[in-house]
């Protein structure tokens, strides 16, 4: 008689007897997800593994220390059969047939009643890969079809758009420094997602590419902002998609909140009556200095790491930095948006009590094909920035954490 495929179900186990008959690595590996179903479970073992003793002590399952007893599958509605001993199996299998629960053996899918799926989550999904019949069952498949799924959901390359659950309104997406892998899973399935994306310059630009033809692309830059602030007529240009029912991304480089106007955006959404998340983002101001061999902190060289944004000079009236105070310092400073006053920035530290010799990195487009890092200390880096042509975007990272990676040269 051919076999037929098993049938797929979901059991919603909360508060019902589930009896696990083994304590070993079969039962460590499917407790876990017994426990999180909330199944009320008794595991009948002599021993288990410290992981299955700790869930024990927990009190996230009942131990019977004992081998496995006619009788014990009373009351029960789901059994595992995981022990390594062929005939207590086959003895607990022919109780589970009897009273016609659903049983699940290690030792032999053939006579089990109920296969395990591989599963994995995404996005309150549950994703469970069976094989159809006992013949063709090859656990490392249908695990790999799992991980498939799973992986494409969270990285974007599977889209799935959610019909229900869409989000509403705009994400403020921070997209990361610019690779566009270091965006979050969470930013790039709303970029999947989206409808209409206002992009920065900065940022995962590769990824607008990959987005399908009728998602409209905006580069922010270019709104016409004619009587409006160019802010507020990105502002509008969010409200208005977004009132057409539209999904909105609205992608910025690195983190919205760092330098990232990202607030003033959620106010002016938040005034609109428009519902907006936030998806924050890894942060040009660590992830470029990393990316080009600098850890902002190191043991025994620095104990903090400041962010500073140098886009006004620290004579400039509108300062709000106290660069005397930054001065005395002695760990890193990290400047974003400060090739252009760096002269007059290093001029300030070193006449506050920096030494001049202090080293100095710059990385410009950082995380991109473009990266490239220029050094210098606080005493030649305006010359070394007009020598070299150093350009915006880069961060300048000035510290004695420059010193210790293996160089630009690397
Ligand atoms: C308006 S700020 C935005 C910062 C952003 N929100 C973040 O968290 O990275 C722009 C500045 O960030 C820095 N920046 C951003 N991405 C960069 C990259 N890939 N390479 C170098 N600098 C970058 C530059 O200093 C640039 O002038």
């Amino acid at each position: 008689m051919a076999e037929h495929p098993a049938y797929p179900v979901g059991l919603r186990l909360t508060g019902r007897r589930v009896v696990v008959i083994g304590g070993g690595q079969v039962a460590q590996r499917r407790l876990p997800a017994l426990i999180a179903a909330g199944a009320d479970i008794v595991l009948v073992s002599p021993s288990a593994t410290p992981s299955v003793e700790a869930m024990a002590d927990a009190g996230e399952l009942t131990w019977e220390r004992r081998r496995y007893a006619e009788g014990d599958l009373a009351e029960a509605w789901y059994v595992l059969i995981a022990t390594g001993d062929p005939v207590a199996n086959a003895r607990a299998s022919a109780e589970a047939e009897r009273h016609r629960i659903w049983c699940v053996r290690s030792d032999s899918a053939e006579e089990a009643t109920a296969w395990t799926p591989a599963t994995g989550h995404s996005e309150g999904v549950t994703v469970a890969v069976l094989t159809a019949n006992a013949q063709e069952r090859d656990p490392r498949h249908t695990a790999a079809i799992r991980d498939a799924v799973v992986e494409g959901l969270r990285d974007g390359t599977l889209v799935a758009p959610h019909h229900r659950t869409r989000t509403p309104g705009v994400s403020l997406v921070g997209g990361g420094p610019g690779d566009p892998d270091l965006i979050t899973v969470r930013g790039r399935r709303l970029l999947a997602e989206a409808d209409v994306v206002i992009a920065d310059r900065l940022g995962p630009r590769d990824l607008l590419a990959e987005l399908p033809p009728h998602v409209e692309v905006i580069d922010a830059a270019k709104i016409p902002y004619g009587r409006f602030m160019a802010q507020e007529a990105i502002n509008n240009a969010l409200i208005e998609h977004a009132k057409q029912g539209k999904s909105v991304v609205r992608l910025k480089g690195g983190d919205p909140y760092v330098f990232g106007r990202g607030m003033e955006e959620l106010h002016a959404l938040a005034e609109a009556g428009i519902p907006c998340t936030v998806v924050p983002g890894i942060s040009s101001s660590i992830s470029v200095p990393s990316a080009a061999g600098i850890p902002v902190t190191h043991r025994g060289v620095a104990h903090e790491f400041t962010v500073v944004s140098g886009h006004v000079a620290p004579d400039d009236e509108r300062s709000l930095v106290d660069w005397p105070a930054l001065a005395r310092l002695t760990g890193t400073l990290v400047i974003l948006m400060g090739v252009d006053k760096i002269g007059r920035i290093a001029e300030t530290l070193v006449a506050h009590g920096r030494s001049p010799d202090t080293p100095v990195a710059l990385v410009q487009e950082g995380t991109t094909a473009a990266q490239r890092r220029v050094d210098a200390t606080l005493a030649t880096v305006a010359e070394t920035v007009r020598a070299q042509g150093v350009k915006p975007p880069a961060v300048i990272v000035i510290g004695e954490v420059v010193k210790v990676g293996p160089g630009p040269d690397a």
